[in-house]
């Protein structure tokens, strides 16, 4: 069975800023995900609202964009086989309270939103992900 695919990983500003982009990166390599792409970058509240605009009529959502801007982060194209799901199951639940041991969320997540990582959720969400950081 072959079913390679790409996802959209993010590192969030609390993992950036605590020097962590180089663990979280080799967790995934140790994992049999391909980094194909790799930029850290520091985006505007407006780009942050666009990213997460499926968040929006959620009561954390303004949080969450003030959040994803205020600082660099260190965005990604992983790929792999199953690369999605690999990708969930690597980063663990999205609180890291109820996230796995040794999951990328458990391991260094500080609260629901600092969760050190983003992944895309479905195929859809990862093409529309990788357009929105790596087309030109
Ligand atoms: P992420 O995978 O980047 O997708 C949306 C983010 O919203 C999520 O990680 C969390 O960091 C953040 N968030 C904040 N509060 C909540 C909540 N109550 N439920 C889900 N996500 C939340």
């Amino acid at each position: 069975m072959n079913n390679k695919e790409a996802t959209l990983s993010i590192i969030k500003p609390d993992a950036v800023e605590r020097d962590l982009t180089d663990e979280i990166k080799n967790i995934f390599i140790q994992n049999n995900l391909n980094i194909k792409d790799s930029k850290k970058i520091h985006i505007s509240k407006d780009e942050a609202a666009e990213f997460y605009k499926v968040h929006q009529s959620k009561p954390f959502y303004n949080d969450l964009c003030a959040y994803l801007s205020s600082g660099p982060i260190v965005v990604m194209i992983l790929e792999g086989e199953n690369a999605v799901s690999l990708n969930r199951k690597i980063m663990g639940a999205t609180d890291p309270n109820k996230a796995e041991n040794n999951t990328i969320r458990k391991l260094y997540g500080i609260s629901i939103d600092k969760n050190s990582v983003h992944g895309s959720d479905s195929q859809d969400n990862a093409k529309k992900e990788i357009d929105f950081f790596f087309k030109n």
